[in-house]
């Protein structure tokens, strides 16, 4: 049982989809201790990737049993002829060698991403050792982008005792464009729903409410917004609009009058990295809300990335997110 109950239904939610979870960064003890108690708990099948003897002697140094635990040899396993010719076609373009393409596959975070990709595990939880852009280029390169979705990126779920919203994106990309910041809100509103079962309120975040500024910066999340509303007509959004306009049902009905997402919105959009990175940690750590994350979205099929400072917790918890998306 987890404190917060949106987790705990979240966790009994995955159950039922029973997924087979791929942990690439399998040396890690959290990944050892996370596969043990997904197995334990039956939230989803846990496998590892990497170097058989190597997991083996962390998990038995810190006495933890995985023998039932399926691993999977990334530098000797069965597949890596196949994925190797796999990476080969998608990257030849590029030009990436037949060796090159054997070689990158040798490596967890590629071999795993493969596994993703021809239907053997159903989600790959990494990161919690390499490095995000690590991460984001082996699932870009493996499993792909969504179709007709221009980009990748990642929200957050951040849960109080009695609400939740989603913040996008505070975790990938650092400068999206007008139409790419209008895809992040349709990928996050769209997994918001589909996690929460809450319907998306979306507001696109600026410094400004509804022409309040003139700027460039101001300009870009307007266009962002107008593509929104023309390519997902089916979602509630609005902007631009202020944090307090979104959230506060006073200041939203005064500040945006008409509205019907000014202070009720739940997807919350910012217009860039600093924005989003430094809203989520301020959310997190001065008004006490439970960060669930980051989700990296848009990917065709689930291939998250966590923070190098993830509990075993943490890991459990996307693990499970993961399995619903
Ligand atoms: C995602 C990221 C790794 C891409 O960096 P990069 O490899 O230097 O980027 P490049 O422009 O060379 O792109 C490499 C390839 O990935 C693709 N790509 C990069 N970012 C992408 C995205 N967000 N969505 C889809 N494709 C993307 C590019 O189109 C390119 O593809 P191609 O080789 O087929 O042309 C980078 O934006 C990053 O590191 N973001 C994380 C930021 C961060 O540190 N966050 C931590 C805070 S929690």
């Amino acid at each position: 049982m987890s404190k917060n109950p949106f987790i705990d239904e979240i966790r009994t939610k995955a159950k039922s989809k029973n997924a087979l979870v791929a942990f690439p960064d399998a040396e890690d003890i959290r990944s050892i201790k996370s596969s043990r108690f997904l197995a334990n708990e039956k939230i989803a099948r846990p496998v590892l990737v990497g170097n058989p003897d190597n997991i083996r002697k962390v998990a038995s140094e810190q006495g933890v049993n995985i023998d039932d635990i399926l691993i999977y040899d990334s530098m000797k396993g069965e597949h890596r002829n196949d994925f190797a010719t796999l990476l080969y076609e998608k990257r030849k373009h590029k030009g990436m060698t037949q060796e090159q393409a054997y070689e990158t596959v040798g490596n967890p975070l590629y071999y795993a991403g493969f596994l993703l990709e021809t239907g053997v595990v159903n989600v790959v939880v990494g990161g919690n050792v390499s490095s995000t852009g690590d991460v984001m280029r082996a699932s870009i390169f493996t499993v792909g982008v969504a179709e007709g979705i221009s980009i990748v990126s990642s929200f957050f779920i951040m849960t109080f005792p009695d609400k939740m919203y989603c913040f996008a994106d505070c975790a990938v990309n650092p400068d999206p464009t007008a139409p790419q910041l209008c895809d992040i809100a349709i990928s996050s509103a769209t997994n918001f729903q589909k996690i929460t079962g809450i319907e998306p309120k979306i507001a696109m975040l600026s410094f400004s409410t509804n022409g309040s500024a003139e700027h460039d910066l101001v300009s870009k999340v307007q266009s962002a917004t107008a593509m929104l509303k023309e390519k997902a007509p089916h979602l509630q959004s609005d902007g631009e609009m202020q944090l307090d306009a979104a959230i506060i049902p006073s200041i939203g009905e005064r500040k945006f009058p008409g509205s019907t997402v000014a202070g009720k919105a739940n997807v919350l959009v910012f217009p860039d990295l600093n924005s989003g990175n430094i809203g989520y940690k301020l959310t997190e750590r001065l008004a006490g809300a439970e960060a669930v994350g980051p989700i990296v979205q848009g990917l065709r099929k689930p291939y998250c990335d966590l923070s190098r400072g993830c509990s075993v917790d943490d890991m459990v918890n996307v693990a499970a997110i993961c399995s619903l998306m």
